[in-house]
């Protein structure tokens, strides 16, 4: 007799789930260093806005009242930061949700979806969650081809998915290249931007999503409360599209899909401008001081514009990743990203940084 496991939608069988990287309990458990030092999540090493833990540590009263389903006040700050309107944008559970959503929403068994390979792994899973094709283009130097993504399109492609930087190699695409992507490709094929890491660009040819948006109906773009605003844990981010786009994957969205202590951590978050600029300062300069020092070390980094660096040398990374956990650092292998040979790097304060990089040379100096 067949068993329930025989009627899996298709594409779930196989699927690989995502990895996150280890936690400190685990490698406390595991390893017993005598510090530890989490650089593997791209997570804000300065934490949250201090605005942000207040409005939190102050909340206990409403706990049994349901959040604000619509999350209004957190649309309407969302709404006057990014100059569109409340009706152009949704609250997902994480910015994944919104990838997720619109996956559900646009893939099924009979349609593909286009991304870069290397890209962030949410993509892939979500596709082949709904027994989607995935149609990946070859990266060039580490970047996402756009100019060879219209041709990889089929009749029935719905979905593209663009990260922007992207995760794991921290590498952008310009306005320009972005733009030419969207002319070509036909307005039947959802694009998706995803912004995860905007805050940390500092190249200045780097996309306009405002203009992007006036044009493209067809454009849905991501962010996340969980990088820069240092608020992962409560799982919390947004999509901008046309209002059209908005109200179908609102449709679908469970209805108090985001809590109301994570809307209000959002929504003092976003205020807090001091803080937001605070932590790009410092990681411009630590990723370039990391960046430096890697190279000097006879690393090959991948220029990044996140807060990360993915990079690689004459090593075993899975070997090192191990080492480095027992001295207390936690990196990430991405060997799930088709890169065995390469560790990413979270750039942390610089005394986390410093803890990092001596404890790497001492491993590659033995
Ligand atoms: C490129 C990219 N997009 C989206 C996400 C998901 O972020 P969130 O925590 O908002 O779901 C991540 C998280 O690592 C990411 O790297």
């Amino acid at each position: 007799m067949k068993d329930i496991l025989d009627f899996l939608n298709h594409g779930i069988d196989d699927l690989h789930p995502y990895e996150p990287g280890r936690s400190i309990d685990e490698v406390i458990e595991e390893y017993k260093p005598e510090k530890v030092v989490k650089l593997a999540s791209n997570e804000n090493p300065l934490g949250p806005s201090s605005k942000a833990l207040n409005a939190i540590k102050n909340f206990s009263e409403d706990l049994h009242l349901y959040p604000d389903g619509d999350a209004s006040r957190l649309k309407r700050l969302i709404s006057k930061t990014e100059n569109i309107d409340t009706n152009q944008i949704i609250i997902g559970n994480g910015s994944n949700e919104i990838l997720e959503l619109s996956a559900r929403a646009f893939l099924n068994k009979d349609s593909s979806a286009i991304m870069s390979k290397h890209a962030f792994a949410v993509y892939k899973i979500v596709t082949q969650a709904c027994g989607s094709e995935i149609i990946e283009v070859p990266m060039l130097n580490w970047t996402h081809d756009l100019a060879r993504f219209p041709e990889s399109i089929k009749d029935n492609t719905r979905v593209c998915f663009v990260a922007n930087p992207n995760n794991p190699t921290g590498t952008y695409n310009s306005h320009n290249d972005f733009l030419d992507l969207m002319k070509k490709i036909p307005s039947s094929v959802l694009v998706i931007l995803d912004l995860a890491y905007f805050e940390y660009v500092d190249a200045e040819d780097y996309v306009k999503p405002n203009e992007l948006l006036k044009e493209f109906k067809n454009l849905l773009i991501t962010k996340t409360f969980s990088k820069i605003q240092g608020l992962a844990s409560l799982r919390i981010g947004y999509g901008i599209g046309s209002e059209k786009l908005i109200s179908t994957l609102n449709k679908i969205r469970q209805p108090f899909n985001t809590n109301t202590l994570a809307q209000d951590a959002a929504f003092h978050a976003m205020s807090d401008r001091e803080h937001i600029s605070k932590s790009i300062e410092l990681n411009l300069s630590e990723r370039d001081r990391v960046n430096d020092e890697l190279t000097n070390i006879g690393f090959e980094c991948i220029p990044s514009q996140g807060n990360f660096i993915s990079f690689k040398g004459n090593f075993d990374a899975q070997l090192i990743f191990v080492e480095l956990m027992k001295m207390g650092v936690i990196v990430r292998p991405i060997s799930l990203y088709e890169m065995p040979e390469f560790l990413r790097v979270t750039i942390g304060t610089q005394e986390e940084n410093n803890y990092f990089l001596n404890k790497i040379k001492s491993l590659v100096n033995e």
